[in-house]
């Protein structure tokens, strides 16, 4: 969508899978879905280092509604969790630099349960514009899905008429794969910043490569309409949860890196163990999800359970590349790779560093080998920088 925003993918925080419905704010105030929760994570990502890192988006998923419509029509908030309102959680989230997202559906009710936006889109825009909302996510439940290519549209018509930016998140896609159709990609990419292709993360390598695989297939050729304005969105980080290994979590970021997903945390930002930090707040690999060419990367080679993914990045010429090891046959693999399988085809040569330990592992032109060591559900995330311009 050109609108002028995610000209690369954007950053931040979301509360669904960490936080999902927990509305029992008497029994668990520390974690249902309610003002104090985004105020804190908003904090956290202010006083923590993970905006400065690029994070900036604090967006309240689903469940944050009462359970109707106010007298007006208008969309409210649950006045029990959220006793300041929603105008007044932007106002917190602006003051400490970062920008507010908010959900709704686009269906009769949201798939939580709470009023959806059908029948009151224009007026659901209006009030997110109002409250100082930067950034909508657009669910599918509820819905019938012959309406979504005219409907999702539609949504974007009204938030554009309201003038202020805001980010459009789509799951119009999402639900055509889930109903077994190839989604109108193009038509897509038109209308929305960032769409899901497909099912749910849950807090599991299990889940983690599903998506991957998923993405790996290309169904619709997704991946080509991406770019500056327009990503694909694989769903959020599920790193500093509970489900991944050290490996798997560095597996994560990277394939979000390489196929310039959108970086939405969904952790607990209070209860961070330094290792994960230091995975989301790496530069360098975040530099690669942000490259401003903003090209996806595809996978170049699958064998059995390695795969190869290549990202070209700046400066011209150069690339990320990522092998990943999806299997868990407990041992190291140790390859050796043409530099040429791993898409460095350039005459000049290329400089390559492993990413996340910034270790430099030597010169390469692309007739020559590389040896690479790749840990069970892990990956070797690699940045060839080329050497001919
Ligand atoms: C389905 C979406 O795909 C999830 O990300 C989340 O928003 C839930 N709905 C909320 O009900």
């Amino acid at each position: 969508l050109d609108n002028g925003l995610g000209r690369t993918p954007p950053m931040g925080w979301n509360s669904w899978e960490r936080f999902r419905c927990n509305v029992d704010c008497d029994n668990d105030p520390e974690n249902c879905i309610g003002e104090k929760l985004y105020m804190q994570m908003a904090d956290r990502m202010a006083a923590d280092g993970y905006k400065d890192a690029g994070y900036e988006y604090v967006n309240v998923d689903d469940c944050w509604m009462a359970k109707e419509r106010g007298p007006d029509g208008k969309l409210q908030a649950d006045p029990k969790r959220f006793p300041s309102g929603m105008k007044a959680l932007g106002d917190y989230i602006h003051s400490k630099g970062l920008k507010f997202g908010i959900y709704e559906d686009f269906g009769t009710q949201t798939c939580g349960g709470f009023p959806g936006s059908k029948f009151f889109m224009e007026t659901d825009a209006q009030t997110f514009a109002d409250w100082g909302v930067d950034l909508l996510k657009l669910d599918g439940c509820y819905s019938n899905i012959e309406d979504m290519t005219s409907g999702y549209p539609i949504m974007e018509f009204f938030l554009n008429k309201t003038g202020r930016p805001i980010l459009y998140s789509c799951s119009w896609p999402a639900y055509f794969v889930a109903y077994k159709k190839i989604p109108d990609y193009k038509a897509i990419a038109k209308s929305c910043n960032i769409w899901r292709n497909y099912d749910d993360i849950q807090d599991s390598w299990d889940s983690v490569t599903e998506i991957v695989n998923y993405y790996a297939k290309n169904k619709g050729n997704f991946f080509e309409v991406a770019g500056p304005g327009s990503f694909n969105d694989p769903d959020m980080l599920i790193i500093g949860n509970f489900g991944l290994s050290r490996d798997q979590q560095r597996a994560q970021m990277a394939m979000w890196a390489i196929m310039a997903a959108p970086l939405l945390m969904s952790a607990d930002l209070r209860k961070m163990d330094p290792y994960s930090k230091s995975i989301l707040l790496n530069k360098d690999v975040i530099a690669i999800n942000q490259d401003p060419m903003g090209q996806p990367g595809s996978i170049i080679l699958d064998m059995n359970q390695i795969q190869i993914w290549f990202r070209p990045v700046m400066p011209k010429g150069s690339a990320a590349f990522a092998v990943l090891y999806t299997g868990s046959y407990g041992t190291p693999e140790k390859l050796s790779l043409k530099c040429e399988t791993l898409g460095m085809v350039g005459p000049g040569g290329y400089n390559v560093t492993e990413v996340f330990d910034g270790r430099y592992v030597g010169m390469f032109k692309s007739a020559d080998n590389i040896n690479i060591t790749v840990n069970p559900s892990g990956v070797f995330l690699g940045k060839a920088v080329y050497l001919g311009n």
